[in-house]
């Protein structure tokens, strides 16, 4: 097939909140512009995501299993096949995003019925392995991992199974996981977890509380399921729609290449696309894979050591006056950062690290997440006469190496660093278009791009919505 005209995907390269909600809400309205019909789907992970977007009115919003496109009331958001759902969430956040847009009401709403629950027996799960294993503290604690592996474990609960209320088949998982949970010195029962956004966690309660939970649940949103396979087909052959295809998380945090236990459960590439449609949507038709960069640092949730990482994990307990100027320097840094461009993440609150921009990372992440385009968002992250750090090479024993996912290697390199001249905040943020952009910028996107041999073709400027630069 040729490459399907209008349609657009976009994934974060790094470790997430790359800010992909805003150029995904851009999009939209860019092709409801063009006068198209606009699908939004989604195709992976569930409620620890966290997209902000900024409304018209300048009020800012996260949305967590919906998609961006929902505040269009012209657009169609889909919850594809390869997410995992939260019904009580995603129930509370329908009513939240019907809230906000108020009578302007919102997009229309189809969840895939093949998709996954994420139930609380998930986020109770979850808590109680973090007990066993250390490592799996880093989780967003919403049951994200256990719900995929049900389906590796070949008991999957699937949307479909709520909407028909196949009630043996919801006790059934209840008595499993209880009992797996009590085989983990647990009782499934007590077991607090989060609901929501609230940090706040309330326990799991007792098998008949369970169901009829999820019966209640089940009535309200029986309206958003359907068999979306046959939509989308027709849809996806129909030049009238548009398709943005959303990525939640990051290459960064993918199972196969990221760090562990920092990774999650889901597919992060491109390649999610084609099996969350069975097979319908081929990514390679997808003629804009778009993979986002936050410019001038990286950001990350979670334990892992990431090698150009600001503030080292080696010196936690070391006293400030002992450090390098380097390293005090760089904590100073991170912590201005956090500050000043809201480094909090979006479903969980907690603080994110910040790490210099990695290339050989970033290259590797492009490469195998099948990136055809870069997005360059946070350009205003600069500081006046701070040249931005960039590590163009991993060196071991002064050799050059390269990025593998394994923890292992990544503590064994020691980032190579160049410094580029910075560039006015006022400047950049006032800019319209890509002539009005200072020289210094340019030459940064130039970089990026030989770096990584991919075009940079968009560019975000600030955190307004109309902050934003095609450069094609
Ligand atoms: P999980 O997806 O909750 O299992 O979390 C696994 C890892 O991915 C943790 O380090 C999380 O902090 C990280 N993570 C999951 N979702 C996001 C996201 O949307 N943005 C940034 N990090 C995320």
């Amino acid at each position: 097939m040729p490459e399907r005209e209008n349609s657009v995907a976009i994934c974060g390269i790094n470790y997430g909140d790359e800010g992909k909600g805003k150029l995904a809400d851009r999009l939209v309205e860019d092709f409801l512009i063009k006068g198209l019909k606009v699908i939004v789907y989604r195709d992976n992970g569930g409620a620890n995501a966290g997209h902000t977007i900024e409304l018209a009115d300048g009020r800012r919003v996260a949305t967590h299993q919906i998609p961006s496109g929902i505040f269009y009331p012209e657009a169609i958001v889909v919850l594809g096949k390869g997410m995992v759902i939260h019904p009580g969430d995603l129930m509370t956040e329908i009513e939240e995003m019907t809230e906000v847009n108020g009578k302007k009401g919102i997009a229309e709403i189809m969840i895939d019925e093949m998709a996954l629950l994420s139930l609380d027996t998930h986020r109770a799960m979850e808590s109680i392995e973090n007990s066993w294993f250390d490592g799996g503290k880093g989780s967003t604690g919403r049951g994200i991992t256990p719900a995929y592996s049900d389906e590796t474990h070949r008991h999957p609960l699937r949307v479909r199974d709520l909407i028909r209320f196949d009630e043996n088949k919801i006790r059934e998982h209840y008595r499993y996981y209880q009992a797996e949970i009590s085989g983990l010195g647990g009782n499934l029962e007590k077991i607090p977890v989060f609901k929501y956004k609230s940090e706040e966690k309330i326990p799991v309660g007792t098998e008949d509380e369970f169901v009829e939970r999820l019966r209640q649940q089940a009535e309200r949103m029986r309206i958003y399921v359907s068999d979306v396979n046959p939509f989308l087909r027709s849809a996806w052959s129909d030049g009238n729609y548009a398709f943005v295809f959303e990525k939640a998380q990051a290459i960064g945090l993918d199972k196969c290449w990221g760090v562990y236990p920092d990774v999650t459960a889901s597919n992060t590439t491109f390649s999610g696309i084609f099996s969350s449609t069975e097979g319908i949507v081929d990514p390679n038709d997808i003629p804009s894979r778009r993979g986002v960069i936050k410019s001038t640092y990286m950001s990350s949730v979670g334990i892992r050591e990431l090698p150009t990482m600001l503030e080292k994990a080696r010196n936690k307990n070391k006293p400030f006056n002992e450090l390098t100027a380097q390293e005090q320097f760089d904590i100073r840094l991170a912590e201005t950062i956090r500050k000043d461009f809201k480094e909090y993440g979006a479903s969980t609150g907690r603080p994110r690290g910040i790490a210099y921009l990695d290339m050989p990372s970033t290259r590797f992440f492009s490469k195998v997440g099948n990136v055809n385009e870069i997005a360059l968002t946070h350009m205003d992250a600069v500081y006046p006469g701070l040249p931005i750090r960039v590590c163009v090479d991993y060196l071991i024993d002064g050799k050059s190496d390269y990025y593998r996912p394994d923890q292992e290697h990544l503590l064994k390199v020691e980032p190579k660093y160049i410094e580029l001249p910075t560039w006015s905040r006022e400047q950049i943020q006032q800019a319209r278009t890509s002539d009005d952009l200072p020289r210094e910028a340019k030459n940064f996107i130039e970089f990026i791009k030989r770096e990584t041999g991919i075009p940079v073709t968009i560019i975000t400027n600030g955190p307004k919505r109309n902050q934003s630069i095609n450069l094609i």
